[in-house]
């Protein structure tokens, strides 16, 4: 049977993956962000996933704002790191799982929870800069990945409460899968940031903290945080910590199992516009 042994959260501001890219991580500004996904990094080769489900969002890169599913599934062999307007990023292409990802689609959709299935698309820096984080810079990815995307783009967009309660029907759904293979989920977008407006530039670090608090040892109340309070309290696009509910509603505590273990939490402001946090948590 397949199982879900860890969730990994982390931001996925575009200029990070920019400055790995174009080779700047020891520059005094990044190298504090950097050094704080080095513990990452190890316990990445360390606990070596057979498969990543990658929760993220597209910024109207493969779904334009003529389309825009609310939770989608990606089914495809593989996907190309998409053009942004500065040409793909130098990654590996991304391998996927399409044989774990339909069994996820069919049980998911089978627990009410209607999924978009996508069976093409390029990946933004959603995806790919938390795995260049996570990963760094390898030849190839060191697992199959599956993404699933959320709207948290364009309102409505869904609630805390509904992304939890997500999470947990993709844990069922693993967990009812026929392999014995060993699977993250990661939850990835935020932390404070509002890209446009007056508020622009927003940081809030006691929201982001208490935020890092409630995820591990009180997810219930993490679930419970209403929209207008990530806005209000995170800026606008804060509003993408609701993608790192799903990850902890799978984690085995949710379905009445033990607290999973934190074994690393770091948060560094800021990187552009953004807070960075980044936590890893493994089942018992
Ligand atoms: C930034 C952060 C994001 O989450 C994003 O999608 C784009 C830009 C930023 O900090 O600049
Ligand atoms: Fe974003």
């Amino acid at each position: 049977m397949a199982r879900i042994t860890a969730s990994v959260y982390t931001s996925h501001v575009p200029a990070i993956g920019a400055a790995l890219d174009l080779g700047k991580t020891q520059e005094p500004y990044w190298q504090p962000v950097f050094q704080g996904y080095e513990f990452g990094k190890q316990w990445m080769k360390d606990n070596k996933p057979d498969v990543i489900f990658l929760v993220y969002n597209d910024h109207a890169t493969a779904f334009s704002l003529d389309i825009i599913p609310t939770f989608a599934i990606g089914t495809a062999a593989e996907y190309q790191p998409a053009d942004e307007g500065w040409g793909p990023r130098p990654v590996p292409r991304v391998m996927g799982h399409p044989a774990l990802a339909s069994h996820i689609a069919q049980s998911v959709i089978q627990q009410d929870f209607d999924l978009t299935i996508v069976n093409k698309m390029d990946v933004d820096h959603g995806l790919t800069v938390p795995l260049s984080l996570m990963c760094g810079q390898p030849q190839a990815w060191p697992c199959p990945v599956i993404p699933f995307a959320v709207n948290v783009v364009q309102y409505p967009v869904p609630s805390g409460r509904r992304c939890y309660n997500l999470g947990k029907a993709i844990a069922k759904a693993v967990a009812s899968y026929d392999e014995d293979i060993n699977v993250h989920i990661w939850g990835t977008g935020g932390m404070s940031h509002q890209l446009q407006g007056p508020r622009a530039g927003l940081i809030n670090k006691e929201f982001d903290n208490a935020f890092l608090d409630k995820l591990i040892s009180d997810p219930e109340a993490a679930a419970d945080i209403p929209h207008i309070d990530y806005v209000r309290e995170a800026g606008s696009e804060g509003i993408e910590l609701v993608m790192w509910l799903i990850a902890r509603g799978a984690m085995a505590d949710a379905a009445g199992g033990p607290r999973p273990k934190a074994v690393n939490r770091f948060y560094h402001v800021p990187a552009s516009n953004t807070a960075v946090g980044h936590l890893i948590l493994e089942n018992n």
